[in-house]
């Protein structure tokens, strides 16, 4: 049986590899809450992969369906709704993701996400920089972004899974 706990949905944002899906998955079986993780979501209904989404049809077009899918959610609540990494760079989508509830924005260092994130291949965005200077640069030039979208900011260096959710619930 649903413990409802939120009246509204809880968004997760930040860069990859700062533990949106890992924290959404925890949250989502303590609290038996649906989640909605966005790239999955939209690979499933485009029948594509990320990258291919990316080679495809380009980054713009992969934004829009990112924003099409935070509208979608408004309709519902108690819902953890795990972000991209890009996904509140656009302001449009910051707006949607206010209408849905709570933003949280997960942090960790550049080393941190380096060793989350090196063996991975599903993220273009990262193509060329796969390196803690490359990911630091990034980061900086998202930083701004992030943080204005978020309500709340959560820090994920030397933290367990469930030290990392414990704090999020506890600060919600
Ligand atoms: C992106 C992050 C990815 C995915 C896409 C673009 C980004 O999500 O949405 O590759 O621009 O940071 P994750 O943060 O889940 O890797």
């Amino acid at each position: 049986q649903a413990r409802k706990l939120f009246d509204y949905n809880i968004v997760l944002i930040g860069f990859m590899g700062a533990g949106k899906t890992t924290i959404s998955d925890y949250l989502s079986t303590v609290f038996d809450m649906e989640i909605v993780e966005m790239d999955q979501v939209i690979e499933e209904r485009e029948e594509m992969s990320i990258p291919d989404i990316f080679a495809t049809y380009g980054e713009e077009y992969f934004r829009d369906l990112e924003t099409a899918l935070l509208e979608e959610m408004q309709e519902r609540k108690n819902m953890i709704i795990s972000c991209g990494g890009g996904t509140a760079l656009r302001q449009r989508n910051v707006e949607e993701m206010k209408k849905n509830g709570r933003v949280v924005l997960l942090t960790a260092s550049p080393q941190t996400i380096y060793e989350r994130v090196k063996d991975s291949d599903e993220r273009p965005v990262l193509k060329g920089r796969k390196n803690v200077e490359g990911i630091a640069e990034l980061m900086e030039q998202r930083r701004e972004k992030y943080e204005a979208a978020a309500d709340l900011v959560v820090q994920t260096d030397h933290k367990s899974v469930l030290q990392v959710c414990e704090e999020l619930v506890q600060r919600l």
